[in-house]
C-alpha cells in the first residue's frame, strides 16, 4: 500500500481583528473572528522539482517570490518535519482571500498546505505541530508573530487572544453584521510591526498609553460581545481605530474609509490587522445596513467591499 494518497484537499478560513491588533505584540489582549473567505490547497503527486501553482505565482518553490518566502519556508519545514523529500509534488492553491490586506491570507494558505500535506502523506496532524509549522511562515511575513493570526483561523469562533495566555473563545451575545473594504492597497505587516516598535523606542511613555487604552477597550469590546451592547461596540471600535492613528499605523486611504462608513450611520468603524494599507470594517445594523454601506465604501474608492452575519458561513461580495 502507498504512503501517499492520490489528491488530499484543506482548506481553511480568513479572520479579521476586530480589536487589539498591534497592541497584542505587546502581551496585550486582542480579539479576532472568523471571516468566511477561504482558502483551499489540492497536493498531487507530480515529477521532478515541487510545483506551486496559485493566482499570483506558478512555478518552483525554489524560485518563489520574496512575499511568499514564508509559505515557501513552511513547505519545506514541514516536508522536513515529515521526512519527506523536496520533490515529485504539485501543490495548488484556489483562494479567495486577497494577499496582504491585514485578513490573514498568509497564515491562511499555510494552515491550508500543512493540513493537505500531512493528509497527502496519511500523517497525523496535531495542533502544536500546525501551530509551529505555521509559525515559520508567519515569523517571516510578521517579523515577530504574536500567533494571533493563526489561532484566529484555526478557530470557528470569535476569541480573546493573549500571548501568554492563549485563547478563550467568546460566545456572541448577538449577530454582528460586518462590512470589509479593501483600499486595495498592500499592507506589509512586517514594515508596520517595525515601525511600531520604533516609534516605541523613541517614545515608550506615548506608545504604552496608547497600548494600555488599546487594552483597555479591547475589554470593553469582548464585554459587549457576551452582553450584546452593539451600539457601545461600535463606538468602541471607532475608539480603537483612534488609538491605531495615535500609534502610526493608519494611513489616509483607512482614514477615509472609516469616515465613509460612519456618515453611513455605521456603528463603528476601523483599521483590521497590521495596517498601513490593507483593510478596514465596519458594524452595521443589519444585512441591508451593511450592503449600504459596501455600496458607500466603494463609491469612495475601496477596491473591494464583503459584507457577512457572523451566524452564517457565507460572504456578499459588491465591487
Ligand atoms: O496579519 P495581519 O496584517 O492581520 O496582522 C496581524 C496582527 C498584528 O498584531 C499587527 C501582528 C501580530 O503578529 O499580531
Amino acid at each position: 500500500m502507498n504512503n501517499f494518497s492520490k489528491i488530499a484537499i484543506s482548506d481553511a478560513h480568513s479572520k479579521l481583528i476586530l480589536a487589539g491588533e498591534h497592541a497584542v505584540v505587546y502581551g496585550k489582549p486582542a480579539i479576532a473572528i472568523p471571516f468566511p473567505l477561504k482558502v483551499t490547497s489540492i497536493v498531487e503527486k507530480s515529477n521532478g522539482s515541487i510545483i506551486f501553482e496559485s493566482d499570483i505565482y506558478t512555478g518552483f518553490i525554489s524560485n518563489m517570490p520574496v512575499k511568499l518566502k514564508g509559505i515557501s519556508n513552511c513547505i519545506k519545514e514541514t516536508l522536513k518535519h515529515l521526512n519527506k523529500p523536496e520533490e515529485n509534488l504539485k501543490i495548488k492553491i484556489i483562494s479567495s482571500i486577497p494577499i496582504g490586506r491585514g485578513l490573514g491570507s498568509s497564515a491562511a494558505i499555510s494552515i491550508s498546505i500543512v493540513r493537505s500535506l500531512f493528509s497527502f502523506f496519511k500523517k497525523r496532524l496535531t495542533e502544536n505541530e500546525l501551530f509551529s509549522l505555521v509559525q515559520i511562515a508567519e515569523n517571516y511575513a510578521h517579523g515577530n508573530s504574536s500567533g494571533l493570526d493563526i489561532m484566529a483561523i484555526l478557530s470557528k469562533y470569535p476569541i480573546l487572544f493573549e500571548k501568554e495566555r492563549g485563547i478563550l473563545p467568546i460566545k456572541s451575545k448577538s449577530s454582528l453584521y460586518i462590512v470589509v473594504a479593501d483600499t486595495g492597497k498592500t499592507s506589509d505587516t512586517r514594515v508596520a510591526v517595525g515601525n511600531v516598535r520604533k516609534r516605541y523606542n523613541l517614545n515608550p511613555k506615548n506608545m504604552q498609553k496608547s497600548l494600555d487604552k488599546i487594552e483597555e477597550i479591547t475589554i470593553e469590546i469582548k464585554k459587549t460581545l457576551l452582553n450584546g451592547n452593539i451600539k457601545l461596540l461600535g463606538k468602541l471600535l471607532t475608539d480603537n481605530h483612534n488609538e491605531l492613528i495615535n500609534i502610526g499605523v493608519s494611513d489616509k486611504d483607512l482614514n477615509d474609509l472609516v469616515k465613509t462608513a460612519l456618515s453611513s450611520n455605521a456603528l463603528g468603524a476601523k483599521l483590521t490587522g497590521g495596517g498601513l494599507g490593507g483593510c478596514m470594517i465596519a458594524l452595521a445594523n443589519s444585512p441591508q445596513h451593511a450592503r449600504l454601506i459596501s455600496n458607500e465604501l466603494i463609491e469612495s474608492g475601496a477596491s473591494q467591499s464583503w459584507y457577512f452575519s457572523t451566524n452564517e458561513d457565507i460572504v456578499m461580495e459588491v465591487n
